[in-house]
């Protein structure tokens, strides 16, 4: 397991998580849908798509232009990040920098947990740009708030290696995991475009670091439950910290969604037997002892605290212009390995939020407020993610879907079934869908909606574990390895409705390997095919912009990076080539300033070994993939935010 990247490790911890329930899998119905559908759309015959999808020339003959007219980049793999022609990509923070005003400088070989404290925290994910109010300039001055999902011990740390759990994080000392816990959960940054270039303003009074212990509230229907409550907190209403924050959304109220994804990794110890949690645990992987934390925190230790995993898992809602709030733990949007949280106004003024649950065979899940958003008086909407309805998706064989609300007494959710109340029911959310009959998805990432045009968009990431007699219609390829994109048209446009029509978009992949069965559109050329859809972004004028995960030299010819996709008129299904990341890196974090003049990405793990080239040595601090961004022999690879603008201003990608 030493030879493992963390991705390949999360990968073994997630088959103890993956979805045993008996759902089916459409059987013989969904397989001649499957085959009638795809087939008409030339999706099973490479050669067959230009027949259906009109070619770039045909579109061009029409007067129709591309909506993204910027020249393509190349894609490729190599040590730095690269951006399509008359942009420019600047970085903006990096790992260490500091945040707090008398934060030390960056010093990877003397790290302490009080500086990590103070400093950028690694590996940024989601990221979101509030407006400053009042600015000048509102689309050149807010705060942007970031996301930080994990640790790499072994790029952090000198002389240190992997970690391995089986056997017992040799190497982890307290301090070191001290440092890992001040280096997740997120960062509040005051930005400024000045003279054209960004910078974090520095000791902003805004500036804020979250960590694994800032201090947190539960709130919504199972805050208090007995199953929240542990020894430090016999209440069930304050919890320490938030950790694995995947991706998120920003709300029209101003507050910053972030969201809890794989938690399993951070527990360790053996639940007692006769635990009432075991089921529970099994269905989230818990324990994944990926990390050494239980070592020397007890609530990490099942043994100790069974209850203390089910306080993780939740959507966060944050503040972030008030650095002394107090960051609200959600429970009425569920717990699950919650990707991101998109969120968009229904007409009648509902907020509804999106969710994916990412592992193999999990679920898509929506939150709809029970009332309506006040964009006049932003406070009134303060405990709105409190109420509402969490349903999760069935997306059936003849491109109909249905959201099933998880409501306690409803259906199968009952005392039957072991579930006492609502509380239950969103602890348990993953058996709650099961029992529902919710469709299995490969990985759900990021789900987000385009008010241009009332589509919503799911990035499924990929499933190799799809075997030939589990393909569904909406999961159409056994041994999924480079993912799709489903999109979904709510019924009236109205995205609070519960019914819904829905279509693949796009199987990804290289399209020129007839086996990989990949959709996009002919006009695509060799550098606009992507594998493994992860985050996306909908900018002003209704663009599809998508970021990946799991692109490398040894896997698909090309790191990860931007790509833009193309869903509408003869050009849907085309995919351009935007932004490279370094070697090694995963995309995260694509979000748009509201003018779409700046498009801010995050640079994830830059450095990991490709885990597709058997001669790759693994990656170390010593020995990084890349020393992106300062390229400096006596640093580590840096996960940073980068900014990128058009040259000479305007809206970037045109
Ligand atoms: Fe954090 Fe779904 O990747
Ligand atoms: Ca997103
Ligand atoms: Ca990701
Ligand atoms: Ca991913």
């Amino acid at each position: 397991m030493t030879n493992l990247n963390r991705s390949q490790a999360a990968e073994a911890a997630e088959d103890a998580g993956s979805n045993a329930s008996p759902n089916p899998t459409l059987g013989e119905v969904v397989a001649a849908r499957f085959h009638r559908r795809d087939l008409l759309r030339g999706a099973l015959a490479v050669g067959a798509i230009s027949a259906v999808v009109a070619p770039r020339a045909l579109a061009a003959a029409q007067g129709q232009t591309s909506p993204f007219p910027f020249r393509e980049l190349p894609a490729g793999s190599d040590e730095r990040h690269h951006v399509a022609e008359g942009h420019e990509a600047e970085v903006l923070i990096r790992w260490g920098d500091p945040v707090l005003p008398g934060a030390p400088v960056f010093d990877p070989r003397n790290q302490t947990p009080e500086a990590q404290a103070q400093q950028f925290g690694y590996n940024n994910d989601f990221i979101g740009f509030f407006p400053m109010p009042g600015a000048q300039d509102p689309a050149g001055h807010g705060l942007l708030v970031v996301n930080h999902e994990y640790t790499n011990e072994e790029l952090m740390f000198p002389g240190l290696g992997r970690q391995d759990g089986k056997a017992g994080f040799a190497g982890m000392s307290r301090d070191l995991v001290g440092i890992e816990m001040a280096a997740h959960g997120g960062s509040v940054l005051e930005v400024k475009r000045v003279d054209g270039r960004w910078q974090v303003v520095p000791d902003s009074r805004y500036a804020r670091r979250i960590t694994a212990t800032t201090p947190m509230t539960l709130t919504g229907p199972a805050a208090g439950s007995e199953r929240l409550r542990t020894k430090a907190d016999p209440e069930g209403r304050q919890v320490l910290g938030m950790i694995n924050n995947c991706a998120g959304g920003t709300t029209p109220w101003g507050t910053w969604l972030t969201c809890e994804e794989n938690i399993n990794y951070y527990f360790g110890g053996k639940l007692a037997g006769d635990s009432p949690e075991a089921r529970n645990h099994k269905r989230l992987g818990m324990p994944g002892n990926l990390y050494a934390w239980g070592r020397f925190h007890d609530r990490f230790d099942l043994e100790a605290e069974p209850n203390e995993p089910n306080r993780f898992g939740w959507v966060v809602e944050i503040d972030p212009f008030d650095p002394s709030s107090v960051p609200k733990k959600r429970t009425a949007m569920g717990r699950f390995k919650h990707e991101g949280a998109a969120g968009i106004l229904a007409g009648d003024g509902r907020y509804v939020v999106f969710q994916g649950d990412d592992e193999r065979f999990d679920y898509v899940y929506r939150f709809v407020t029970e009332a309506k958003v006040d964009l006049q008086d932003k406070a009134a909407n303060r405990d709105i993610l409190d109420r509402g309805t969490l349903s999760v998706a069935r997306f059936d064989a003849d491109g109909r879907g249905t959201w099933l609300p998880l409501v306690f007494g409803e259906g199968p959710l009952t005392p039957e079934n072991g579930f006492r109340d609502q509380a239950d029911v969103l602890v348990e959310t993953r058996r709650a869908a099961d029992l529902l009959g919710a469709t299995k998805m490969d990985r759900p990432e990021d789900v987000e909606a385009n008010p241009k045009t009332g589509k919503v968009y799911v990035m499924l990431t990929n499933n190799a574990k799809r075997k030939t007699d589990q393909v569904d219609a909406a999961n159409p390829r056994p041994d999924n390895r480079f993912g799709h994109i489903v999109e979904i048209s709510p019924d009236r446009r109205d995205y609070a409705a519960p019914g819904f029509g829905w279509e693949v978009l796009v199987r990804c992949g290289d399209p020129n390997i007839a086996a990989v069965g990949a959709t996009f559109s002919s006009a695509t050329t060799k550098d606009g095919w992507f594998g493994m859809p992860d985050n996306c972004s909908v900018d002003g004028l209704g663009r599809l912009w998508v970021a990946t995960d799991g692109n490398s030299a040894g896997r698909t010819g090309r790191t990860d990076g931007i790509w833009a996709m193309e869903t509408e008129g003869a050009g849907r299904g085309t995919g351009k080539h935007f932004f490279q990341v370094p070697a090694g890196a995963e995309m995260c974090g694509p979000y748009f300033t509201p003018d779409d003049t700046t498009f801010f990405v995050a640079v994830q793990h830059p450095g990991e070994a490709d885990e597709e080239d058997p001669k790759a040595e693994p990656a170390t601090f010593e020995k990084p993939a890349t020393r992106w961004p300062d390229f400096d022999p006596n640093l580590p690879p840096r996960p940073s935010v980068v900014a990128i603008t058009r040259r000479g201003g305007g809206r970037v990608g045109t």
